[in-house]
């Protein structure tokens, strides 16, 4: 089985993308776009998700509509992750939310696990893992181990920014889940950072840096 990455090309994205880059963005307006992005990249990775018919009384007549499946479940990996979720919640109300807290120990360049909180029945569940970063892919492959490993199934990853180096480390570990993002950069530099990329995300959604 081959990855499937979906780069979502839309003018509106990439124009919250190049605010995101942009180093004179407050962290207010980082925010701000990183919600936005969030929503767009959102509405573009539910296109995948099976409807539920239901009928509907119009003020007119009876129809049939189409409502989302009760059981989505959104897992952002903390920090950067949290900039993200908002986006996915303003569209799909019902989602659950799960935490995935790692940081990547800049030395060694591997995920390192603080906090762990998923919602119950994960297996059921359409569960997209986000994180604005996909850098080695460390952290993102580490995330998908972990949410295999309790159960979950159907998983798809949404990042904005996402280097070929981390892409081919999701491939080699989990080809059956896909990858959406804004932007596939260049390469990571010699501290493993995304190049040209838009920085520290964590530090750039909290102030922090
Ligand atoms: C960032 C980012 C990813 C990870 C990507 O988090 O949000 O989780 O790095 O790097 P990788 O693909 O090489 O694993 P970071 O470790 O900086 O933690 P933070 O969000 O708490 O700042
Ligand atoms: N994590 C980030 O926040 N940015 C990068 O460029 C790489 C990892």
């Amino acid at each position: 089985m081959s990855q499937r990455l979906i780069v979502v090309d839309h003018p509106v994205l990439a124009d919250r993308i190049a605010v995101l880059r942009d180093r004179d963005t407050s962290h207010g307006e980082f925010r701000q776009a990183l919600f936005e992005a969030s929503a767009i990249l959102a509405v573009e990775a539910a296109r995948e998700l099976p409807v539920v018919e239901v009928d509907v009384e119009t003020p007119l007549e009876a129809t049939t509509g189409h409502r989302l499946p009760d059981e989505i479940a959104v897992v952002p990996v903390l920090r950067a992750g949290l900039g993200m979720v908002e986006g996915f919640l303003r569209l799909m109300p019902n989602a659950r939310v799960g935490h995935l807290g790692m940081y990547r120990d800049e030395e060694a360049l591997s995920p390192v696990d603080y906090y762990e909180r998923f919602p119950p029945r994960l297996g059921d569940a359409h569960v997209f893992v986000v994180d604005p970063m996909l850098a080695t892919g460390g952290s993102a492959v580490h995330a998908l181990d972990r949410l295999k490993r309790a159960g979950a199934r159907r998983l798809a990853l949404v990042c904005l920014v996402a280097a070929p180096e981390g892409l081919a480390a999701v491939e080699a570990e989990h080809p059956d889940v896909p990858v959406w993002t804004a932007a596939v950069d260049r390469e990571l530099d010699e501290r493993g950072y995304i190049r040209p990329g838009l920085g520290d995300a964590g530090d750039r959604v909290f102030g922090t840096g």
